[in-house]
């Protein structure tokens, strides 16, 4: 039975970075998120039993390697919870293009795992689909549940899954990504985690999680802008000092990353309230109110060297878009 999911991006406000088991992909602390509008995958999965193997295709091209291989073990993992042994042909497209840096591993592995599921009929939780989905990327969990969400750390598989903090209709705050480009990361996230311990900042950050999460939540509870902003910002800065002081080090920003931190740092004291967050890779994500989206937008564009803006709100996560 062929099933089509649509599933968001998320950026993650407070970040993911370290496990404490990395085959099971549980994290060394909890994180926080929003489901992305503009940034997401639509892939269908379709069980059938004339198939030899799986079939992969993404954004038009057939996979092959460690990326079919990471799919196919994901399909497997799903073949044996249903009981079924049948192959799957999976179609994924992502409406962001490939090369513009966006992480496409969250929403790829949270519709995978929606459409697969289903396909091989099992009606699973959303609780479920999360673990499942965090086993093929941990970010994924967190494009399971709607709109603002937690992920929790968990100690075992079955207890580190996202839930919903609040639906995407709860704040109208925007992640307004400046795409500076790159095609594919020299370090993936997946390798990048196991090097966070050889941080000498790893513990520091660790230790000063749960304050950081207990904090930012009041914000978020309160909308209190100005706090979530300064946490999320601080957070950002926290996670790129553990990875460029790693070993060995992590440089995922470029001149044109610095560039546009300094230049959010400079529009918030003109009175242009925006706070930037960055993941593993160059382009800059800039949070600020619905509000200011367009005056936000102008300042981008006026800077060189910006490819692409996209501008999301938030998102209710991984849904059915077709039923057979
Ligand atoms: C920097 O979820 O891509 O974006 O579990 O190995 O697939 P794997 O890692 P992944 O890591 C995301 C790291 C991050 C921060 C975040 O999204 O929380």
């Amino acid at each position: 039975m062929k099933i089509t999911v649509k599933a968001p991006a998320n950026i993650a406000f407070i970040k993911y970075w370290g496990k404490r088991d990395e085959k099971l992909r549980i994290p060394a602390n909890s994180s926080i998120s929003m489901n992305l509008s503009n940034a997401f995958s639509i892939t269908s999965v379709d069980f059938d039993e004339k198939l030899k193997g799986d079939i992969v295709k993404i954004d038009g091209v057939l996979s092959a390697g460690s990326e079919k291989d990471r799919v196919a073990r994901h399909l497997s993992l799903v073949r044996k919870i249903s009981g079924k042994s049948y192959y799957a042909e999976v179609v994924s497209k992502n409406n962001f293009p490939k090369a513009s840096g966006i992480a496409s591993s969250a929403s790829g592995f949270a519709a995978l795992t929606l459409a697969a599921s289903l396909s091989a009929g099992l009606m699973l939780s959303e609780k479920d689909l999360s673990i499942i989905a965090r086993l093929g990327s941990g970010s994924a969990c967190r494009s399971i549940p709607d709109g603002f969400v937690e992920w929790r750390q968990g100690s075992r598989s079955e207890d580190s899954y996202a839930y919903g903090l609040y639906p995407a209709d709860y704040w109208n705050i925007c992640d307004v990504i400046a795409i500076i480009g790159q095609t594919s990361k020299k370090v993936s996230s997946t390798k990048g985690h196991t090097l966070s311990e050889s941080s000498p900042f790893y513990k520091a950050r660790i230790l000063g999680m749960a304050p950081k999460i207990r904090e930012i939540k009041l914000a978020l509870k309160n909308k209190d802008f100005t706090k979530f902003g300064d946490i999320l910002e601080a957070e950002a800065i926290n996670m790129h000092t553990v990875m460029m002081t790693s070993s060995p080090a992590l440089y995922y920003w470029v001149p044109k990353t610095l560039e546009i931190i300094l230049k959010v740092i400079e529009w918030r004291s003109q009175g242009l309230e925006v706070y930037f967050t960055i993941d593993a890779g160059p382009n800059v994500h800039i949070i600020c109110e619905e509000k200011n989206v367009i005056n936000l937008k102008s300042n981008l564009l006026k800077l060189g060297g910006v490819k692409e803006i996209l501008i999301n709100r938030p998102a209710v996560g991984a849904r059915v878009i077709n039923l057979p």
